[in-house]
């Protein structure tokens, strides 16, 4: 009994299946989905719906009144129905809010982090966290001249109050989280720098777990007064030294320091200025003294955190040197400086933060 020549199991592998013989499967046999390219537009739209709903307060009054029609959340926030419906229709599209036939209520994303006091609310963030819109507008000329027309840094009060204020809640959570992976609860009496410290997140989660530990407060003038409000909302300011000015050239005392921050700082200063910042907490920290260095990082080839990648984008349309740049790029600034034990650590969802030794 002759029997069939048997196929090779998977037949997709074999070599009259590959694009030399068959071609490349989107472009030589089927057009490929426009589908990337209408993300890219609603991008915009969905942006802009969230914001309206945040401006209009449509998450906070849904807590307060619970489940509800768009024709009643329209007479409470007092705008008209049909408007509403139709913006209330794009929240759920938009996977924030749930709708069961008239009725719209909270889901669990929408409480946890778009109501005002939501435990880890980002919902002052969102108006800001892109930058100046307007700067969005004018990408092209900002790449044209190497430069935007409206750099953050020529008013950066007017800008860093308001983000500050409104990373805080998420910052702070990551900076309670990190001593879970760095107990720097377990030090006696730590001293801290914080540069660039907005709200002063990190120093005062860790004013908060050591009760003995001082802190030297860094922003710029009139951003600082964040911090000042903060650390003593958190009763700590008494422990704070507050140091307004230049991160790159304030006085700075050397080998004082137990733990230095650099918090989100670094993707605004471009390649040289980041280095200056890691050398500066490199002398100011003692002996066996860590540095924080949290930031969003791209990895080596720059593609598969796109999270990181939109953000060097937005750090190019809004400020004039800043970029994002990769774990490896991070790595050997800090080894560069002095640094040993190296290690990367990522105590909530998509906050990532160095951790370094100085020998
Ligand atoms: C993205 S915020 C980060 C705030 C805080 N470290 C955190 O992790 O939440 C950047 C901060 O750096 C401050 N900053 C920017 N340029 C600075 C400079 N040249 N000197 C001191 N602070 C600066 C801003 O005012 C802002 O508060």
């Amino acid at each position: 009994m002759t029997s069939e020549p048997r196929d090779a199991p998977y037949p997709e592998l074999k070599k009259t299946h590959t694009m030399a013989a068959k071609g490349r499967p989107w472009t030589d046999r089927k057009p490929p989905p426009a589908a990337p390219v209408w993300a890219a537009i609603e991008g915009l739209g969905r942006y802009y719906i969230l914001v309206a709903a945040l401006e209009l307060d449509v998450f906070d009054t849904l807590k307060e009144t619970g489940p509800t029609t768009a024709e009643a959340l329209a007479e409470k926030l007092d705008v008209p129905a049909v408007q509403l419906a139709t913006l209330l229709d794009g929240v759920v599209a938009l996977g924030l809010l749930d709708q069961f036939a008239d009725v719209y209520e909270l889901n669990d994303t929408a409480k946890r982090y778009l109501v005002s006091d939501g435990p880890a609310t980002m919902a002052d963030l969102v108006p800001v966290a892109p930058g100046p819109h307007q700067n969005w507008t004018r990408l092209a000329d900002t790449i044209r001249n190497g430069t935007p027309a409206a750099p953050i840094e020529d008013d950066p009060a007017a800008f860093y109050v308001p983000l500050v204020e409104g990373t805080f809640t998420t910052m702070f959570r990551c900076a309670g989280r990190a001593d879970l992976k760095i107990r720097y609860s377990a030090l006696e009496q730590p001293h801290v720098l914080d540069l660039g410290a907005g709200g002063a997140p990190w120093s005062i989660a860790i004013l908060t777990a050591c009760t003995r530990g001082t802190a030297v407060i860094n922003d710029l003038p009139g951003v600082i007064d964040v911090a000042a409000a903060k650390t003593s909302e958190h009763g700590v300011a008494d422990r704070c030294d507050l140091r307004p000015g230049d991160f790159h050239t304030i006085d700075i005392e050397d080998e004082a320091y137990d733990i230095a921050v650099l918090g989100h700082v670094c993707r605004t200063e471009g390649a040289e200025g980041a280095r200056h910042l890691i050398e500066r907490a490199f002398r100011a920290l003692k002996p066996q003294g860590r540095l924080l260095l949290a930031d969003y990082f791209t990895d080596v080839e720059r593609k598969f955190n796109p999270h990181a990648v939109i953000m060097g984008a937005t750090m190019m349309a809004s400020t004039k040197k800043g970029s994002t740049f990769t774990h490896q790029q991070f790595s050997e600034w800090l080894r560069d400086a002095g640094f040993a034990h190296i290690r990367l650590i990522e105590p909530i969802g998509f906050q990532q933060c160095f951790v370094a030794v100085r020998p």
